[in-house]
């Protein structure tokens, strides 16, 4: 059995074969997380790009859990001059790990990490990520815009739960989250990335009501779903 849990804006926790697997770990500044990034706990952290408030707490994280970190290449070489471990992959391509599979995928949006001095540094290409364990798949869309393929991404796959982005301003909003729950073709859709600045203050409850064909659940910070 996985347990998956949403921890508030994107941050996602999959529990599988004894291994802790955590989502872009944005806790600090977090104003809808129950996490606390002092004590949480993880072996492998997943992140889709490197946006602030998706990489969030990684570097402090990971050192102290001495967790493996999976990113495209682009980012993951960044973090790795910071002296973490990780694994550096790119869009289209999947990997074996003994947590799981990771396959990422294409998001439309941007990536960068702003640094505390002002400084952007560019990372890559955005994405998804499709995660395999148990004979179950997860697809956390990341920060995206609604792009075609995703028809091709819901054909191709055999989704049991997917997260999708509904604040609006930066990603997706509501509308347009319920037309990309319909082409990928989830069993079951949970919507994330909203409510956590001014921007992107949405009514989860009114997506759910948009969605058509597709069953949708709204989850509080801490909150799971058993697969
Ligand atoms: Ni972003
Ligand atoms: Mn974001």
């Amino acid at each position: 059995m996985m347990k998956v849990s949403f921890h508030g804006h994107s941050v996602v926790m999959i529990e599988t074969n004894g291994k802790k697997i955590l989502i872009d770990p944005f806790i600090r500044g977090n104003s809808q997380t129950d996490l606390n990034a002092d004590t949480v706990e993880c072996d492998v952290i997943l992140l889709t790009h490197g946006h602030n408030d998706h990489v969030g707490d990684t570097v402090e994280i990971a050192k102290r859990n001495n967790a493996l970190v999976v990113a495209t290449a682009d980012l993951a070489t960044y973090l790795g001059f910071q002296g973490l471990n990780v694994h550096g992959m790119n869009i289209g391509g999947a990997y074996e790990f003994d947590f799981g599979r990771v396959k990422l995928t294409q998001a439309f949006h941007s990536s960068h990490y702003t640094e505390a001095n002002q400084n952007i540094v560019y990372t890559g290409m955005p994405t998804g990520i499709l995660f395999t364990a148990e004979g179950k798949t997860i697809y956390h869309l990341g920060d995206t815009g609604l792009f075609s393929d995703l028809k091709m991404i819901g054909e191709m796959n055999d989704i049991d739960l997917a997260f999708i982005p509904i604040g609006d301003n930066f990603t997706m909003g509501p509308e347009d989250a319920a037309i990309a729950a319909k082409w990928i073709g989830a069993k079951l859709v949970v919507p994330i990335h909203y409510n956590t600045f001014p921007v992107i203050q949405q009514d989860p409850n009114k997506f759910i009501e948009l969605l058509d064909g597709v069953e949708g659940k709204v989850l509080q910070p801490g909150e799971s779903i058993t697969l």
